[in-house]
């Protein structure tokens, strides 16, 4: 097979056959196929598209890459939840021990952050001691008896979909919609779940930025799961204001266990949304019973005592977790009403403070953030707190530091 009249075909808006594919894709990750010729078959699949039989070739491809894990006949109720990244989305907290204190079994993969949205395992490490890289057989037993368990991505868990990823994040290949849905697809397949609820975030903090390519995604991501036989939802969900007050890993992780012990607020709703739509697909619940006994597992307190579970069962120690002891306050300058919170503006605050990382191999400081104390819609007067910033040491930067991502009119 030749490389280049591969390439040249899709950029011509033809299309590919599984084996052309495979011979490209495993090609890469068999370090055949050198980064340029791959970055132009990416650029060329971002433009033209890929139809429906290329896009399940390629989800076919990435999953046999590597190991794929089945549940089937062992552990019954194997649901998972997916977020196409957000800011402040603490969910994957709150879904996973929710749903376990449901009869629900969450095996959770999650990723570190890049870029302005948040990792669940950056989070999770703000907890002292707390093991994401389970042994498999530790990770199997802990799913079995606790309902959840959570690891870092195993290399051997669709290692082709992790250097495709990294490629497409330094060569403006992100946003294919076929290959958005052939990555997210691959993972959950592979994970070996057979309800998967997916949470599509649309919006300036988010990867996909229009509702039409959320539902364009949406319908994707369903058929990839009807050839496999998942029962596969979506739900389309704002990002253009942070999901939750906290932006940071540790002021996340508490804000996740406020809302474990009832707090009302959009994170609740989120959350209660997802593990509603899972119980109702995996016991087969009319939604509005499911979404009664998803609120009941919070209010009753049996998901937070599962949380607190998890946490020890993977040895962290949530007593010790540390936040930022400086304390900077940003006040109102004039009166008014919120008329935007910008999840983007507040993602690239928390990045300054040291919240993100830019480059897989940045340092990352846990104990950094911004608690935002308005929302959308409220009445504020001049010199009220807007928000407070908990920051390590002196940040002389943060003297010119961008407030204006909260509007005020
Ligand atoms: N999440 C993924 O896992 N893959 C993508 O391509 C985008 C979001």
């Amino acid at each position: 097979m030749n490389v280049l009249e591969i390439i040249t075909r899709k950029k011509n808006g033809g299309s590919l056959s599984y084996d052309e594919l495979k011979f490209v894709f495993m090609g890469y990750l068999e370090k055949k196929i050198p980064d340029y010729q791959m970055s132009a078959l990416l650029m060329a699949i971002t433009i033209n598209g890929m139809n429906m039989s290329e896009t399940l070739s390629l989800t076919d491809i990435f999953i046999r890459s590597g190991e794929v894990y089945d549940y089937t006949g062992k552990i019954d109720y194997v649901v998972d939840k997916h977020s196409t990244g957000g800011v402040g989305d603490s969910t994957t907290l709150i879904v996973g021990p929710l749903a376990a204190s449901l009869g629900l079994h969450m095996a959770k993969m999650s990723g570190r952050g890049l870029g302005i949205t948040g990792g669940t395992i950056d989070k999770l490490e703000s907890i002292p001691n707390f093991n994401v890289l389970p042994s498999p057989e530790f990770f199997y037993n802990q799913v079995k008896t606790l309902g959840f368990a959570i690891s870092a991505q195993t290399p051997n868990l669709v290692p082709l979909d992790k250097v495709i990823y990294n490629l497409r994040d330094v060569t403006g290949t992100t946003e294919s919609i076929p290959l958005i849905a052939s990555s997210i697809m691959s993972k959950k397949i592979a994970a070996g779940a057979t309800n998967i609820l997916i949470d599509i975030k649309v919006g300036s903090g988010a990867l996909i930025k229009t509702r039409e390519d959320a539902k364009t995604l949406s319908k994707w991501l369903i058929a990839i799961g009807e050839a496999y036989k998942r029962n596969v939802k979506t739900i389309i969900s704002d990002m253009d204001t942070p999901l939750s007050c906290a932006v940071g890993n540790a002021l996340e992780v508490a804000e996740a266990i406020n809302v474990l012990h009832g707090k009302r607020c959009p994170l609740f709703d989120a959350s209660v949304e997802i593990v509603a739509n899972l119980l109702s697909m995996a016991k087969g619940l009319s939604l509005e019973d499911a979404t009664k006994e998803t609120i009941k597992a919070i209010d009753s307190g049996s998901a937070l005592k599962k949380f607190y579970e998890f946490v020890s069962f993977q040895g962290g120690e949530l007593g010790k977790l540390h936040i930022a002891p400086n304390v900077i306050p940003v006040k109102a300058k004039i009166s008014g009403t919120i008329e935007s919170v910008d999840a983007l503006g507040a993602a690239k605050l928390a990045g300054k403070l040291g919240a993100s990382r830019m480059t897989l191999d940045d340092k990352i400081d846990y104990s950094v953030g911004i608690l935002l104390h308005v929302g959308v819609g409220d009445t504020v007067e001049k010199d009220d707190l807007l928000m407070e910033l908990f920051v390590n040491g002196d940040l002389p930067e943060l003297k010119n530091a961008d407030f204006s991502f909260i509007n005020i009119v």
